[in-house]
């Protein structure tokens, strides 16, 4: 089966790449490095010692993506490209929707063209904005508190309606929650240009003395330590369940939606804590006010993926900081 990645050298779409790989997988991935770099493809292909074939595009791009299309067999696709700061989302909507949108739409139309109908599709726990109840099941309510999740939220809409269109599509929608740590080799991670947003590339940032301190984004919220509380998955764990998706669309037609992640919460000063003592490093931090649009705590009920798609995540707290740190360290 042959397997078309938009978004392939991103934090996810790499580690998803190697996995689908080493799983006998053939892959085909597009990217504009416009977020991720050149070199991810040799470390994609020196941890699997396998090739793909890779083509830099912009997927808002048709006729260039229809290239792909027509140059090779596609038998499904997984789509990670696209926009993904929050606080940029706010500043930039209009980049936002232009972006996120039209890439899936001009994707969408050209897999329809070329009758492909069947895709894995990156959303994410932003959906369920601010939740009413932990965990979060994928039956909960959906709303968003910016641009970007409208975004992820829309494209949800999209690919319903596709499917109500035509019931021959399989579709798989992933909700990720909070996604850290690296391939074990050290070789692929999440490197964010400048002051990285989110919490594990700060802290990674501060132990390597690139910062100063971690800010603590509020510790007056309901949680047990008054900071925010959220599901950290390892990426590869991550990544395998995109296998466990297509595994599953491959076989079965329809859409569904799926939380990836692990089902426990941890604290903000719980992940401090964790990264000082796996990689014995001290981590300055001080306590600031709250961070605009933040809730106190998010993390899932997994239940669903693990029966239906016959996943679950095995990779530890440990894993991930540790993974996280060697990263960095090598790079
Ligand atoms: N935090 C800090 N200091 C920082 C960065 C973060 O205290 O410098 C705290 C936040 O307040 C929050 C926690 O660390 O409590 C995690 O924050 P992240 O920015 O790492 O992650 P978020 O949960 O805010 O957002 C992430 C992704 C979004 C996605 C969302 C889904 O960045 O893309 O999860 O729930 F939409």
């Amino acid at each position: 089966m042959q397997v078309l990645v938009t978004g392939g050298t991103g934090y996810i779409g790499s580690h998803t790449i190697v996995e689908l790989l080493n799983h006998g997988y053939k892959v085909v991935a597009v990217d504009n490095f416009s977020n991720s770099k050149k070199e991810v493809i040799d470390k994609i292909e020196k941890i699997t010692n396998k090739k793909i074939k890779f083509y830099k595009l912009n997927v808002c791009n048709k006729r260039k993506l229809e290239t792909v299309f027509k140059e090779n067999k596609i038998d499904a696709v997984i789509h990670f490209a696209g926009y993904k700061a929050v606080g940029e989302s706010v500043q930039k909507p209009l980049m936002y929707y232009r972006n996120n949108l039209d890439s899936t739409l001009t994707l969408l139309e050209v897999m329809g063209k070329y009758n492909v109908k069947k895709i894995v599709f990156s959303s994410s726990a932003t959906v369920y904005g601010d939740p009413e109840e932990l965990p979060i099941k994928e039956t909960a309510r959906l709303s968003t508190t910016n641009p970007y999740g409208s975004t992820k939220l829309y494209i949800e809409g999209i690919l319903k309606d596709l499917y109500i269109s035509d019931n021959e599509y399989s579709i798989a929608i992933l909700r990720y929650f909070n996604p850290v740590g690296a391939h074990p080799s050290g070789l692929l991670g999440e490197d964010p240009n400048g002051i990285p947003n989110n919490l594990m590339p700060y802290i990674v940032k501060v132990a390597k003395g690139e910062l100063p301190q971690l800010n603590v984004f509020g510790n007056d919220y309901d949680t047990p330590d008054g900071t925010g509380v959220r599901d950290y998955i390892h990426v590869v764990d991550l990544a395998l369940g995109h296998i466990s998706a297509l595994e599953y669309i491959d076989k079965n037609k329809g859409i569904d939606y799926y939380n990836l992640g692990t089902g426990k919460g941890y604290s903000v000063l719980e992940m401090v804590e964790a990264f000082s003592r796996e990689n014995n490093v001290k981590i300055p931090y001080k306590i600031g006010p709250r961070r605009e649009g933040d809730i106190a705590s998010c993390y899932a009920d997994t239940s669903k993926a693990n029966k239906k798609l016959n996943w679950k995540a095995t990779r530890t707290l440990s894993d991930m900081v540790k993974s996280a740190y060697k990263y960095v360290s090598k790079n």
